[in-house]
């Protein structure tokens, strides 16, 4: 049996029924219902953000059923085959899986019906005992409270799995509520144990970004760089959390290039923007390397305004401020990032995308944008200049961790500076 500890993921389904009782004071019945990812053939299984977030598993196919009265029922799906023939390990209906993952009680969904794999298609019997359950909750008034998946890999198994129950269930879709904001309010705010996971990830992708400038040289390809880069993921048991971006040249002008079939070219620059996943979170950072080992003029120009409009926003950034509220420009980080860039001679003009996001579980994580900055937040600055005419594209983007005092870069040994950028390519020269 896995040796994981679960304490956190029970404290936090704790939390959360608190608050729900608190939002909802007079209601005596209702539960969460909160839904795993499913699998598939073509890609590797990623577990659903808030589901591990209250959990810690990480298979597919199951139902967390957390009841107002804080007790929990973890639901398995039943297969005709035996599952661990497949795959490896799996969580079983045993009295030491039930003490290990601190829930009440663990039971099957319904009946046998998969072969060894879960699907988000079922029919009555398949997931007969949930029914019921769900069933005299609703019999009962109680609310039954879920979250929108918020990324399109979860939405996709969450919304059949959502709209079969209430065609199996007609009554249940007036008493459904959702609660996505208290959740990713509550996955916004970061502990000291998620602030390290975080870093585990950023260290993890700043030797992957070393290993990258290692391999950054005129001739080399764009795939070769990037391979560099996922073979320090493999290795360190960490995925990427988003497709790996190598763009050189005019590729590095498209925001979101992911093809990696270029070639390195001197004179030319390229932007590396990856990030591992580890332990389910993630880490997302971009540098901006010249090919030749050496920026020319221009390109040096542009890169030390990016530079400095970080530095700007990483002085800047501490609770009270927004990310971007166009309301309130002054507090505003996107919007001085902006102004800071005009005051530089107009390149707010190419500066086409926002200045940061939240990070965490997710790598957009999630988050109401529409509330200032608070301690425990962890964000991107992330600047970039953008010129399809020169064939120039630079992005420099850190991690930053908001505390009382300010913002903490969690990946400040990585190379920035222009000097150190150079040091860094030229290292694998002769
Ligand atoms: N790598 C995607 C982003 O920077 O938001
Ligand atoms: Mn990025
Ligand atoms: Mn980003």
């Amino acid at each position: 049996m896995e040796k994981k500890e679960y304490g956190i993921y029970a404290q936090r389904r704790q939390e959360l029924v608190a608050s729900l009782k608190k939002e909802y004071p007079s209601l005596k019945t209702g539960a969460v219902l909160l839904s795993a990812n499913y699998e598939s053939d073509r890609i590797r299984f990623l577990q659903d953000s808030t589901f591990y977030y209250f959990t810690g598993i990480n298979e597919p196919g199951m139902q967390l059923l957390l009841n107002l009265d804080g007790t929990s029922v973890l639901y398995l799906p039943k297969f005709k085959q035996n599952r661990s023939l497949w795959v490896k390990g799996g969580i079983e209906l045993s009295p030491e899986w039930k003490k290990q993952l601190l829930v009440d009680d663990i039971r099957f969904l319904g009946k046998a019906g998969m072969s060894y794999s879960p699907t988000p298609f079922f029919d009555q019997a398949l997931w007969q005992d949930l029914l019921a359950n769900l069933s005299g909750i609703i019999n009962k008034a109680g609310k039954i409270f879920i979250a929108k998946a918020d990324d399109g890999l979860s939405r996709f198994g969450q919304t059949i799995v959502q709209r079969k129950l209430m065609q199996l269930l007609p009554t249940m879709e007036q008493n459904v509520c959702d609660i996505s904001s208290v959740i990713a309010s509550m996955r916004r705010s970061k502990s000291n144990d998620e602030i390290e996971s975080l870093y585990n990830a950023c260290d993890i992708t700043s030797v992957a970004h070393e290993a990258a400038a290692s391999l950054i040289e005129p001739g080399q390809t764009e795939a070769r760089v990037r391979a560099g880069i996922e073979y320090v993921f493999t290795e360190a048991e960490a995925r990427p959390a988003y497709p790996s971006i190598v763009a050189s040249g005019h590729n590095a002008t498209v925001l979101h290039y992911s093809d990696c079939t270029g070639e390195l070219k001197a004179g030319d620059l390229v932007v590396v923007d990856v990030g591992a996943q580890y332990e389910q979170y993630c880490a997302d950072i971009t540098r901006t390397y010249p090919v030749s080992g050496k920026f020319t003029a221009r390109q040096r120009e542009l890169y030390q305004i990016v530079l400095d409009t970080q530095e700007y926003i990483a002085d800047l950034a501490k609770p009270g401020l927004w990310l971007s509220n166009p309301d309130e420009q002054d507090a505003s980080l996107h919007h001085l990032a902006c102004k800071f860039l005009k005051e530089r001679g107009d390149y707010d003009r190419y500066f086409p995308h926002g200045l940061g996001h939240f990070l965490g579980l997710d790598v957009h994580d999630v988050g109401d944008h529409n509330k200032p900055l608070e301690a425990g937040d962890v964000i991107t600055i992330e600047p970039g200049l953008y010129l399809p005419k020169e064939g120039i594209g630079i992005r420099i983007e850190d991690n930053f961790w908001i505390t009382p005092k300010g913002a903490v870069c969690l990946s400040h040994d990585l190379a920035r500076s222009v000097d150190d950028i150079y040091e860094l390519v030229q290292s694998n020269f002769n």
